[in-house]
């Protein structure tokens, strides 16, 4: 069956823009317009907060982190309210802002097998390695009495196995994207746990 998310096309923004970023408060402006759903804007939180956070444990320095941090906090913005249009809308409301090319491209491809997008950048890899992992582990950490305290990769693999406990998580895109990162599952499990935004 043929994804309704194809965005039939490999070019987002334009070179030009490179280097052309939204502030933080001007992205929290777009989401709380677009983003009535407090779960899913937490989740945003939490995929941006990890990215930044893999960013910083790479040195990068904090413009590059910013937009790794951008790249996350809006890979879902346009879902609440346009969840058919997904990722569409949100791709071309930030090419019709100008903004650089490489956030717009992590973004399209956050689900290479719904959007037709090839991961192929660091950032890319990431966030689409980030996004279900993230859920997954708040999850977990929802049914843990202490929550995050104590959370142990063993405890994450073991849910991972167990097919009914969050099914709308994708076991396979969690695998794909830990191949496609080059990181082994165990370790993305334990910086989630380390880096996960919390309530
Ligand atoms: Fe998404
Ligand atoms: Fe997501």
């Amino acid at each position: 069956m043929e994804s309704i998310y194809l965005l039939n096309r490999q070019e987002f923004g334009s070179e030009s823009n490179l280097g052309q970023v939204m502030t933080l408060e001007e992205a929290m402006e777009l989401l709380s317009l677009w983003v009535k759903n407090d779960k899913l804007l937490f989740h945003m939180k939490q995929v941006g907060h990890l990215m930044k956070a893999y960013a910083a444990s790479k040195g990068y320095d904090e413009s590059m982190q910013h937009m790794w941090h951008l790249a996350g906090l809006l890979h879902d913005a346009d879902w609440d309210q346009w969840p058919d249009q997904h990722c569409r809308k949100i791709i071309e409301e930030l090419e019709s802002r100008n903004i650089d090319p490489r956030i717009i491209r992590a973004i399209a491809c956050h689900g290479p097998r719904y959007f037709g997008v090839e991961p192929v950048t660091e950032m890319e890899k990431m966030l689409y390695a980030f996004d279900e992992l993230s859920g997954f582990v708040h999850a977990y950490s929802l049914m843990r009495p202490q929550g995050y305290e104590g959370m142990e990769v063993s405890g994450v693999k073991k849910r991972l196995k167990d097919k009914t406990f969050a099914a709308q998580v994708s076991r396979e895109d969690i695998a794909d994207a830990s191949e496609r990162a080059g990181i082994p599952v165990e370790d993305l499990i334990k910086f989630v746990i380390a880096n996960q935004l919390r309530a």
